[in-house]
């Protein structure tokens, strides 16, 4: 049995696992990220590394972090919502402990773990997943191999062109999908309805303690699941909104399975129905012939540090 340490850096925890070959994981630990600090940051994961490793013997470290990374997956080129900045993390963390590492995008590590492990276990061939989060992420599968691009930064899915003009992006560029479909788009619809609309977001403004600026996400879920219709709205927003993005997908690539992970799918049929109804409708003619099922990611907070791992097996 190869063990393998799949860590998961984001923008709150630094998640890290020791994982065996049939993707378990078998001893965790989280801490959390420095905030805006490159340097803690990079001294927390190689913390995190090192302790999972005391009396054990693990053969490699894989990273998951949520940027662009070259494509000798050693360095975080940019980071649309943290402070990395050509960040060489597997240099420091290859030094720092000795073992061979590899860094991954997030959303990539994810993708992988799904399609390994998870609501894609049964396809072998191709998945398309988005994450959706504080950004929205993208992995894609094609001939069971993740696909990295020329230059390591295929699957920006978030960053396809949405809205012409639209809102401003953390990658510099106007209207993006991710301010769209993530869950800061969510929490974007929500407050924004309930400055509108007070008398209608009366369970949601409650549960924000009277404020539409203090509304978080897990609020919007609570109030939606709750029957809020304000909160519904928000979600039924962000699935629209996905939809049109998860049919161009299936235009572009026609994958086996499409997968859609991150804490908003907690909302179920919420999110999921509005964003299967926009699927259809985005496909028009198409969706006559057989199209990818879409479907919930299955691994939840662990797809990261599974994901991670896995990759790292293969170094
Ligand atoms: C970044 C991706 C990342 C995603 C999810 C996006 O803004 O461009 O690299 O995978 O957020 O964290
Ligand atoms: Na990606
Ligand atoms: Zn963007």
């Amino acid at each position: 049995m190869t063990l393998t340490i799949g860590v998961d850096v984001g923008g709150t925890k630094v998640a890290g696992g020791v994982v065996d070959d049939a993707g378990r994981i078998l001893v965790q630990i989280r801490r959390d990220t420095p905030a805006d600090d490159v340097a803690k940051t990079r001294d927390v994961i190689i913390e995190v590394v090192s302790e999972l490793s005391v009396g054990i013997t693990v053969e490699a470290v894989g990273i998951g972090a949520a940027g662009w990374i070259d494509a000798s997956r050693s360095v975080v080129l940019f980071a649309p919502n943290l402070a990395w900045r050509d960040e060489p993390l597997r240099e420091y963390v290859s030094a720092a402990t000795g073992l061979p590492v590899t860094v991954e995008n997030d959303a990539n590590v994810a993708a992988w773990a799904e399609f390994r492990y998870g609501a894609a276990r049964d396809a072998d061939d191709s998945m398309v997943m988005f994450t959706i989060g504080t950004g929205v992420g993208g992995g894609i599968v094609l001939g069971g191999e993740l696909l990295r691009g020329a230059n390591g930064v295929a699957a920006e899915l978030g960053h396809m062109m949405a809205v012409p003009d639209g809102h401003l992006c953390g990658c510099g560029r106007l209207g993006c999908i991710e301010q769209y479909a993530s869950g800061s788009a969510l929490v974007r619809f929500a407050r924004a309805a309930a400055r509108q609309e007070p008398h209608r977001a009366t369970a949601l403004l409650e549960l924000a303690g009277g404020g539409a600026e203090a509304i978080t996400g897990p609020m919007v879920t609570a109030a939606a699941k709750g029957g809020d219709l304000v909160a519904a709205e928000a979600f039924a927003q962000v699935g629209r909104w996905l939809g049109t993005s998860l049919a161009d997908m299936a235009q572009i690539l026609d994958p086996q399975v499409l997968v859609v992970g991150g804490g908003v799918i907690d909302a179920g049929d919420l999110l999921m129905g509005p964003t299967r109804r926009s699927f259809t409708e985005a496909l028009a003619q198409r969706s006559r012939l057989p199209v990818a099922e879409i479907r919930p990611a299955e691994l939840g907070n662990a797809a990261g540090v599974i994901g991670a791992a896995d990759l790292a097996r293969r170094l």
